[in-house]
């Protein structure tokens, strides 16, 4: 069974009045109609404080709540393991805080240069701030993938953290999380895992996975801009509440303290209709967990399909330099189609914007990933040009933007 494209396409206000060829999905994706729908009739009819008795107020309340009991059985943890905050910095920011107050000298942390500065910045200044002995899991300077038995090496009897990401947003090769997370969790460690950049291609059954924190940012899965958290394991009752004093008894209030966005909250299971929609239109049946990986499937079999020729002439044009896999690769080493690349004979800067000229919506510069392009021997003055695109993407956008490619950088 393939994706149907015409009707995704349909499902996206976006492709309402053309067909534009969008390759900056990694920045921030298209919001599905949906979710379109859900923000209207919430600032439409239920723009009120919520978890009142009047019938506005009780309705948004019921909203906010479906939203968290749909993305924890999406999920597949407990509603009460859902968190949602303002966006993942600001989720990172809190809770290396919290991590901040448990951790000391003789405490070993470990972070990755393989991640975007908001999984790994506040952990960094905070093991700095208390006196943790920080590692860094470094990628390998050609290829920028993480080994595992790099992390092995690192781990001691006193690592009580180790913070990596699900798919960087450069490398755009899948860390494999279980196994990752299993190896942290056999030395006692606390896991923190930043899914942003995998999650528009895959909505992960996070119990199964195991990690104690797995972070993705909404408003580049087809949703809201919100941040969403999923806290598991026990972690939230393990750290100290950040919450208002009178909110501790509060699971989603502990590692969450900014007041919510009621719009955003009550609308972010909104795309889960669509996944679901979706679904049925494949002919699926089950619960939301079983639509979750059945079209997450759908997507990156349709991804994979349009990503090879990009990464074929991309590694084949002596005039750049390819950063990450330069395939698919096997099942068990899944690349996302977030595709960087160095030109060799231009600046980055000029070629994003030849690109922009000849019709694709893509851009320049680090992505806030300055460790990684530093670990790579790239210029961050410099950065690179990314192209990413996600399910929605037609054969025909990857079609011109290879022929784009070769005129630009001919
Ligand atoms: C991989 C990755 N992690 C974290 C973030 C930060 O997410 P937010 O914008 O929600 O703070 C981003 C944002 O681009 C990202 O790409």
């Amino acid at each position: 069974m393939s994706l149907d494209l015409d009707f995704v396409r349909s499902q996206f206000p976006a492709f309402d009045h053309g067909s534009p060829a969008f390759f900056e999905n990694a920045g921030g994706s298209f919001a599905c109609r949906q979710t379109v729908d859900a923000l209207t009739n919430y600032y439409t009819h239920t723009k009120v404080q919520p978890y009142a008795s009047y019938a506005e107020s009780a309705t948004a309340g019921d909203q906010m709540d479906s939203s968290r009991q749909r993305w924890a059985e999406a999920l597949g943890v407990a509603t009460n393991e859902v968190n949602f905050g303002p966006s993942t910095s600001q989720n990172t920011y809190v809770l290396a805080n919290a991590f901040g107050q448990v951790l000391g000298p003789g405490d070993e942390v470990i972070v990755t240069n393989q991640d975007h500065e908001a999984n790994t910045g506040a952990i960094r200044r905070m093991a700095e701030r208390v006196g943790a002995t920080l590692h860094e899991w470094r990628i390998d300077p050609a290829t920028g993938v993480l080994d595992p038995a790099g992390l092995e090496a690192l781990l001691t009897g006193t690592t009580k953290l180790l913070a990596f990401p699900h798919c960087s947003n450069i490398v755009g090769q899948e860390n494999d999380v279980a196994a990752i997370t299993a190896l942290a969790h056999s030395a006692g460690a606390r896991v923190i895992c930043d899914g942003v950049s995998f999650a528009p291609h895959g909505i992960a059954d996070i119990g199964a996975l195991g990690p104690d924190i797995y972070l993705f940012s909404l408003y580049k899965v087809y949703s809201v801009h919100q941040g969403l958290m999923v806290a598991q394991n026990g972690i939230t009752e393990a750290l100290p509440s950040q919450a208002h004093y009178f909110n501790e008894g509060y699971p989603e209030k502990r590692l969450t303290p900014a007041g919510p966005d009621h719009a955003q909250e009550a609308s972010a299971g909104a795309v889960l209709d669509y996944i679901e929609a979706t679904h049925h239109h494949h002919g699926g049946t089950g619960n939301l967990r079983d639509a979750a990986a059945a079209v997450s499937e759908l997507w990156q079999d349709h991804e994979t399909a349009l990503l090879q020729p990009l990464l074929e002439s991309l590694a084949s044009n002596t005039k750049v330099r390819l950063v990450g896999p330069d395939s698919t690769g096997s099942s068990d080493q899944h690349r996302c189609p977030t595709v960087a690349f160095v030109p060799l004979e231009q600046s980055p800067e000029a070629v994003a914007q030849a690109l922009v000229d000849h019709g694709i919506m893509t851009s320049h510069g680090t992505f806030y990933a300055d460790r990684v392009l530093e670990g790579l021997d790239i210029d961050p003055s410099r950065g690179v040009v990314r192209v990413s695109f996600v399910h929605y993407t037609s054969i025909d956008d990857v079609t011109k933007l290879i022929a784009a490619l070769d005129t630009v950088l001919a």
